[in-house]
């Protein structure tokens, strides 16, 4: 059977996996994502080497999602808001080290292509995918077509603004919906009311051993989900800014169904409840249409490796 690679590249983790022709991680493995670009491609490499060491011949092709804006052809990435990456050639990078075709792909894409080939979106050809982890990632299959746009950055929807001239984005530009409804969101607010109100931050604290800045958002969740209503309100409001873009989204693409994932989709219900409350109360004409479905992710941190993988397969 026909194997490839997929690799997720993301602000903090570099995660990788062998993945066959039905969306399945056959070996997987993950390293923190270093600083600079060169360091970066020379982790990419490093992880692809090993997994192909132990499928001698058996590996296509290699596919990277990367957090970032991807060309339309899928070898450069041009900017990256939360990694050092201008103008980077990653596939070329990567592919002089691995001896294999490479592809690249804007991750928020490849895990929208993995939920509606494998995932939540597999009933509907209609799908949009929502990323909520250090960034906010868009990625759009429409008609069964993943939608690139002309120059590639097609569904960079974290940047669109929701808040004029309100917090500063990676972007260079004010009021992005990422600033707001990001992982990294999140753990800012949860670390502001720690500060301003520690008393009723004190589970949330005491998970991070007392310190401020060891706040992280998997605590948040393991807080929220034991009912502590102070982290279980921030995800609600993570939620209502979530549902309140979906909203807006609904009006540009009219999808069937819209998939939350990333990590702070592991809240479950606690996310998705606010999140679907928000989006039918600013639905325009609300009464008037049918609502889409607002789904959590199936594949959760592993639809970058299995989409990645999947698109360099039918590359
Ligand atoms: C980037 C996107 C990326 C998303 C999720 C955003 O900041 O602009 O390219 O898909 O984060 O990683
Ligand atoms: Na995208
Ligand atoms: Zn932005």
């Amino acid at each position: 059977m026909e194997l490839t690679i997929g690799v997720d590249v993301g602000g903090t983790k570099i995660a990788a996996g062998v993945v066959d022709a039905e969306g399945r991680i056959l070996e997987r493995l993950r390293v923190p994502t270093p600083e600079t670009v060169d360091q970066i491609d020379g982790s990419i490499a490093e992880a692809v080497e090993k997994l192909l060491s132990a499928h001698t011949g058996q590996i296509s092709a290699v596919g990277v999602a990367a957090a970032g804006f991807v060309n339309e052809h899928r070898t450069t990435v041009r900017f990256a808001p939360n990694i050092a990456w201008r103008e980077h050639p990653l596939a070329d990078a990567v592919g002089k080290r691995v001896q294999l075709p490479v592809i690249v792909e804007n991750d928020a894409n490849a895990a929208a292509w993995a939920e509606y080939r494998f995932g939540a979106g597999q009933d509907v050809s209609d799908a949009v995918t929502v990323t909520v982890g250090t960034g906010v990632g868009g990625g759009i299959v429409l008609d069964g077509q993943l939608l690139r746009g002309a120059f590639g950055i097609a569904a960079e929807i974290g940047h669109l603004r929701v808040v004029p001239k309100g917090r500063p984005c990676g972007c260079g530009q004010l009021g992005c919906w990422e600033q707001y409804a990001s992982g990294r969101a999140l753990v800012r607010s949860a670390r502001d009311l720690a500060i301003s109100d520690p008393e009723a931050a004190e589970p949330l604290l005491q998970a991070a051993g007392g310190k401020v800045d060891r706040l992280v958002g998997s605590m948040i969740t393991e807080v929220a989900l034991a009912g502590d209503p102070a982290a279980v309100g921030l995800f609600a409001e993570l939620g209502r800014w979530l549902g309140e873009g979906v909203a807006s989204l609904a009006n540009l693409l009219d999808p069937a169904v819209v998939v939350i994932g990333g990590g702070v989709a592991d809240a479950g219900d606690l996310l998705l409840q606010p999140a679907r409350e928000a989006f039918a109360s600013h639905l325009s004409g609300g009464a008037n249409r049918p609502h889409l479905e607002l789904r959590l992710a199936q594949m959760g941190n592993d639809a970058g490796i299995i989409g990645a993988a999947d698109l360099a397969r039918t590359r």
